[in-house]
């Protein structure tokens, strides 16, 4: 199938696209840059320099290549911003993927994969978290997520568009392409990393007095092949109509604590810690139940431990050093 990939050439968008090309796709990844990065688009995919909001690029794009699916994924995600800047996140999530979507209706393309995640939810009532859970967001992040979750459904009801939501808990790890710099990075797994390889001091553990079994926040971490590979499989079953699905581990999930303590394992690094205070906006644990996508596509994780999700994102860091350096040497 010919799948258009916006945001593409950021974290998880790139892994979507190189998964995508592996099993046989044509991918074109469409993406501004803004956070992206061009050397992150995989070989094998088309890349298309361009904004959500100019409609003409976006109407000839899929139109001059053909494409019968889309994998929405450009947005801006940061919790904490989307408090200071609703404006910016109603725009980009909600106004640019209504555009999106007018595009699509006319271009004739009418399979969607979107990337939403478990901020739809705010803080959850039970765990593990499923589906139809109460949706009760607590930042304009989750709120934009979910409004256009919902569009979804009235246009599959309206007009015949054909879509998969993917809530994504947290993505981490890396494939030996592509893998997480964001800039700047705010996210636990790469942070750690960062003190491990010498390029922070310390890492700040938000808070230490949450209701868990060490005190430190629960996620629940899911390396980010598996979740491109739910993508993958949501493009085929887009047929059905408006779904939702979890794309989490499950079980236990893992604490910060415990995230430091792999890290230190992989790396062999101490990585030295201190305790800050909570980060606003935090739910203490967060864990999904991935049974619906299991049942619906026969979607399971195949690398459900941290260990190993920490451990291939430690390699992805020393790959990208070590090409710097070999840039960097003389002659
Ligand atoms: N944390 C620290 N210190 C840090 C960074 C993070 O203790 O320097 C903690 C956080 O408090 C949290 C855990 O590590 O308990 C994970 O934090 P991340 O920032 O890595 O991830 P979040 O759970 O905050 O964010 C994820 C996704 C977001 C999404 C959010 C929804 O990455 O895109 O879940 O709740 F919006």
């Amino acid at each position: 199938m010919r799948v258009l990939v916006t945001g593409g050439a950021g974290y998880i968008g790139s892994v979507v696209a190189e998964v995508l090309v592996a099993e046989g796709h044509g991918v074109v990844v469409y993406d501004n840059l803004a956070k992206g990065h061009r050397d992150a688009v995989p070989p094998g995919a088309e890349f298309v320099h361009a904004d959500l909001g100019d409609a003409t690029a976006l109407r000839q794009t899929l139109e001059r290549q053909r494409v019968e699916a889309v994998v929405h994924m450009a947005a801006d995600s940061l919790v904490g911003e989307s408090v200071t800047e609703p404006a910016k996140y109603y725009a980009n999530n909600v106004g640019n993927g209504l555009a999106l979507l007018d595009a699509m209706r006319a271009a004739g393309v009418a399979r969607l994969v979107f990337s939403s995640t478990v901020a739809v939810h705010g803080e959850p009532t039970k765990l593990p978290i499923e589906e139809d859970d109460p949706t009760a967001p607590v930042n304009p992040y989750g709120e934009t997520k979910l409004a256009f979750e919902r569009a979804l459904r009235w246009y599959g009801e309206a007009y015949g568009l054909h879509s998969v939501s993917l809530r994504y808990f947290n993505a981490a790890g890396a494939t030996e392409l592509c893998g997480e710099r964001h800039d700047p990075e705010t996210h636990l797994v790469p942070i750690v990393l960062d003190v491990a390889a010498g390029d922070r001091d310390e890492v700040t553990v938000f808070g230490d007095d949450y209701p868990t079994r060490d005190g430190t926040c629960i996620r629940d971490y899911i390396h980010v092949r598996d979740l491109a590979r739910a993508h993958v499989l949501a493009i085929a079953a887009c047929d059905a109509g408006a779904a939702v699905y979890n794309l989490g581990v499950g079980g236990e999930g893992t604490t910060v604590l415990e995230v430091l303590d792999a890290a230190r394992a992989v790396t062999g690094h101490p990585i030295p810690a201190r305790v800050g205070p909570r980060r606003p906006g935090d739910p203490a644990r967060l864990v999904a139940s991935s049974a619906r996508i299991e049942r619906a596509l026969g979607w399971r994780p195949e690398i459900p431990d941290i260990r190993t999700i920490v451990e291939s994102a430690w390699r992805f860091r020393a790959r990208r050093a070590a090409a710097r350096d070999a840039r960097r040497a003389p002659g």
